[in-house]
This record gives structure tokens, sequence and C-alpha cells, in this order.
């Protein structure tokens, strides 16, 4: 049965999601909620969704469907509970959602509400929202928009907060996470401890012109307090700056697993996935971080069949996980997705057998082998 002024909160999706769902649990707490743990008690529904894949989206339906035929076959039929839908989905739907009440856009849950951490682990830290990268296959710039960073001094903050609270271990988030404060003034960066230097950037350890990155410097600011662990996500291998190799070898408190996703090992697709860095590329840059930074090791993000993706692409794909030796991989069927530029230019070509055959592969290789 639902009862009054209570919410049930269901998060899909990654860590900016759950990080994003925090504020949302105090924006309703603030307005009278009590969280549930269980949707049948609630009158108030939030869905934090997802969209990066088919399988994700469908999920987001699926929840909501569930809810509606159940409350149409209960004998109270008339007690119909509210559901607001928030997250990835929003911006992209051109209309409201079949069973939802409310369309909620994230951006109206402020940065100002102090979020309801989960006390079992480490704070999440949300620096930057939105990516400009455009890989050719990411629905995440439409549905997120463009990078946005938060200011570093507000950031520090939220930081400081977390640590008084008692929390030892952060996670930095952006989509992007180590291009943070590309798009910031340098004065609203350095003017809470400018003691000089510049922004770091224009040049990436891959040797390419690139945009100005402040991360290194937030990086830095964040691992000389009192934390045990300071993490992020999610890197890109392009915004990999010398820089930010320097400071992560300085700072023993800094994870010394890094996520850095390489999608695909293979010239010709990366291409076609507008990663903007070659496999050799990639590998070097690992090299890199491996000889100035002792001990550290790698996750990574791959997607499958994506199209073009011969047997020979994906043996480079192999040659890679094999060559780095990953902690973990996560494994992503490639799923069209509307909008982006793969699903207009190219065919879903490969079977899901094959994906499937693929994804069993590269499972077995590096997130079943012995560690
Ligand atoms: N199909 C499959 N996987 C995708 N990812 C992003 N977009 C797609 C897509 N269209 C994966 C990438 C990314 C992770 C968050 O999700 O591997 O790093
Ligand atoms: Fe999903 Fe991407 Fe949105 Fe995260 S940013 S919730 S991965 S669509």
């Amino acid at each position: 049965m639902p009862q009054k002024n209570k919410l049930y909160l269901k998060t899909f999706g990654c860590a900016q999601n759950e990080s994003d769902s925090e504020r949302i649990k105090t924006y309703y707490q603030e307005r009278g909620y009590e969280l549930v743990q269980n949707w049948k008690e609630a009158n108030l529904i939030v869905i934090n969704s997802c969209v990066i894949r088919e399988s994700a989206e469908n999920r987001v339906y699926g929840l909501i469907d569930k809810i509606r035929k159940a409350e149409s076959a209960s004998a109270n039929a008339s007690a119909k509970r509210r559901i607001i839908l928030t997250g990835c989905l929003v911006p992209i739907s051109k209309k409201t959602i079949k069973g939802v009440d409310e369309m909620l856009p994230i951006k109206k849950i402020s940065f100002k509400v102090e979020p309801l951490r989960d006390k079992k682990r480490a704070a999440l830290i949300t620096i930057s929202s939105g990516c400009n990268n455009y890989c050719s296959y990411c629905i995440v710039p439409y549905a997120r928009g463009k990078e946005i960073s938060r200011k570093m001094e507000t950031i520090l903050k939220e930081v400081d907060g977390a640590i008084k609270k008692g929390f030892e271990e952060v996670v930095l988030i952006g989509q992007n996470v180590n291009s943070y404060g590309a798009d910031l003034e340098e004065s609203s960066i350095f003017n809470l401890s400018a003691k000089g230097g510049s922004v770091s950037g224009g040049q990436s350890s891959m040797g390419k012109k690139r945009i100005k990155s402040a991360f290194p410097k937030l990086l830095e600011e964040v691992a000389k307090k009192n934390l045990k662990k300071v993490s992020f996500i999610s890197s890109n291998p392009w915004d990999f700056s010398d820089e930010l190799i320097e400071v992560i070898a300085k700072y023993s408190n800094i994870d010394r697993l890094l996520h850095l996703p390489f999608q695909s090992g293979d010239d010709k697709v990366l291409k076609n996935m507008n990663r903007g860095y070659t496999k050799q590329e990639y590998l070097d840059l690992v090299e890199k971080i491996k000889s100035k930074v002792p001990g550290v090791k790698f996750s990574t993000d791959i997607i499958i069949g994506f199209p073009g993706e011969d047997e020979v692409a994906f043996q480079n794909t192999v040659d890679v996980c094999k060559k780095v030796g990953f902690e973990i991989a996560y494994l992503n069927k490639y799923s069209p997705r509307r909008g982006t530029v793969s699903a207009k230019l190219y065919k879903d070509e490969i079977p899901m057998s094959e994906k499937k055959r693929r994804w069993n592969i590269l499972n077995d290789l590096v997130n079943k082998k012995e560690k």
C-alpha cells in the first residue's frame, strides 16, 4: 500500500547518477519525504535514469511498466503513485514518457543541496558534468550537455565537508574527469590558494595539442588533505597529461588502480569512434604511467562489436588486454544510440551471437584470470 510522504528512489547508470541521487535524497527529505526500500510502500517514486545502452534504457521502461501494471491489477487501483523521471533519459526525450507524471531535469537539483552520502563507502564528489568529446557512439553529450566544471573552491569545500563527516576516501567524478577546468577562467581556479602556476595543458601526454585542464592542480589540492584514498573516474587517455602523471606519482594516497577506458585496440575502429588516439599511443601512455608510478594497475572499458570490428580488429583489442594486464574490464556490447554519429553513419552489422562470443573471450582473458 502506498503511504503518505514515502519516497522510493531507483538509480540506474554510472557514479555520476549515484552522486546526483545523493542530492535527490536530501532534496525530498527537506520536503518531508522519508526513504523506503520497497516501491510498494512509496507514494512517490523517483527514477534516476541511464541511456548509455539500449539495455539500460529498457530497464527504466521496464520498471515504470512493472509499477503501473501492478497498480492496475491491485484491488486499490485508484491509489496511483506519482512517478518522477530524472537523469539522462529526460533531456533526450521529446515528450513525457508513458506512465510518468513528471519529467524532472536533473539540473534543477542544485549542487547547493547537501548530498546524503552513503557512510559505508567513499564520498562521491562530482567535479564536472557533460562531455565535449563526441565519441561517435556516445549519447552522453546529448543527455548531459557540454562539459561544465564546478569551481575548484566549491569542490574543495565539499571535500572538507566530507572529511568533517568522517569520510577517509573520496572519488572525484566527471564524464571526462581529467579535462576538468577547461571551461573555467584561470582566476576562478587559482584565487583560492594562488601561489602562481598556470593551468596545465595545451599539451597532452600523447603529444597532441589539447585544451587546458586544471585537473592535475585540483587532484593535488585534494590529495594534500588528510585522506586515505583519492580516486577519480573516468579518465580519457587524451587528457592524461605528464603533469597528471607526476601528481599521481607524488601522492601515495592517490588510488593506484587507474580507470583508463580504451574502447578498442584497433586503429581503424578507434578512428571511426573518434577517440583521437591509436593503439600504440594508448600502450605508450600505459607504459609511461607504469614507469613513473610504481605499483600502478589499470581497469578499463571496452566496446565489443562496433561496426567494422572484424576478427583482425578484435584481435587488436585482445592484444591490448594481454599487454596491459587489466585488473578488470567493463565489457559493453555496441548498442547504436539515437542521435549519435555512429548510429547515423554505420550499420550495427555484427550479430549478437558474435558480440557474445567476443565478450566471453575478453571476459575469460581479463576478468577471470588468476589475480
Ligand atoms: N554502446 C556500447 N557501449 C557504450 N558505451 C558508451 N556508449 C556505448 C554504446 N553506444 C560504454 C563505453 C563507455 C562506458 C561508460 O559505456 O565503454 O566507456
Ligand atoms: Fe548513463 Fe552516461 Fe547518464 Fe551516466 S552519464 S547515467 S552512464 S547515460
